[in-house]
């Protein structure tokens, strides 16, 4: 089977819900990064930290995966799916994608802020001061704030490397390392782009723009490249 790579970002999430980062409501139009997405922001103020991603992982548990979702899932009937999401969300897996690289950590995981090797679920939606991890320390999201390292980065390479087709869903392209994945992905690969509001400057990657929401543009494209699997 042909290996159908995605990249997804905030926008495939969009309706179910869940606001994205820069879009005109966005997360980051009503929160300053440097309060609460950021190592510093957790040593001055942990409790507007755990605030932040107590709120997103409580929306989260009141929503469900959208059309967009569940179009990559019907891919999977004829296509090897590989996900590399820049989402913190858990849409993708309760929609039924098996294959999901998270390369910004995980809103419904914490991990300890001793050993970042412990790492557990969340029950729930509130993680507070005095949570601990089992060595006694006190546990934090598990995501990955700006100015940390992407550890998921380096398989997520070798995934884009291998793609035989490339879906760009409902990102910026702004956020690097994220963003840098397009340029491992051979220039031989068929490669989309569904978002409302694609730019031109997508261009220079030589996608194939589908200027419209997920919830519709992705059931189309899988449609299409289900009828068309054969070719690929
Ligand atoms: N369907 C598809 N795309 C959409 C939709 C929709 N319904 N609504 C909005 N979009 C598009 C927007 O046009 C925009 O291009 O989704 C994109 C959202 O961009 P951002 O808000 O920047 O989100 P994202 O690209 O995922 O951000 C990347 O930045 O702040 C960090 O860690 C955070 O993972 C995040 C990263």
């Amino acid at each position: 089977m042909k290996n159908i790579v995605v990249l997804s970002g905030a926008g495939i999430s969009a309706e179910s819900g869940l606001q994205t980062f820069r879009d005109a409501d966005g997360l980051w139009h009503n929160h300053r990064i440097e309060d609460v997405a950021t190592p510093e922001a957790w040593e001055r103020d942990p409790e507007l930290v755990l605030e932040f991603y107590n709120q997103r992982r409580k929306q989260l548990l009141e929503v469900e995966p959208n059309a967009g979702h569940k179009a990559l899932v019907a891919l999977e009937s004829r296509f090897e799916v590989l996900i590399i999401t820049q989402n913190v969300d858990d849409l993708h897996e309760r929609a039924g994608s098996t294959r999901v690289l998270h390369l910004h950590g995980e809103l419904k995981k914490v991990r300890s802020t001793a050993d970042p090797s412990l790492v557990y679920d969340l029950h729930g939606w509130e993680l507070k001061q005095g949570d601990c991890c089992e060595k006694g320390s006190q546990l934090r999201p598990h995501i990955v704030w700006f100015g940390e390292a992407v550890p998921n980065i380096v398989p997520a390479v070798t995934l884009a490397g291998n793609a035989d087709i490339l879906l760009v869903v409902g990102t910026s392209l702004k956020v690097y390392p994220a963003a840098g994945l397009l340029q491992h992905v051979p220039a031989r690969v068929p490669k989309y782009l569904v978002d409302p509001n694609a730019s031109p400057e997508y261009m220079v990657y030589n996608l194939q723009i589908i200027r419209e929401k997920s919830g519709v543009g992705l059931p189309k494209l899988v449609a299409d490249l289900l009828a068309n699997h054969s070719n690929f």
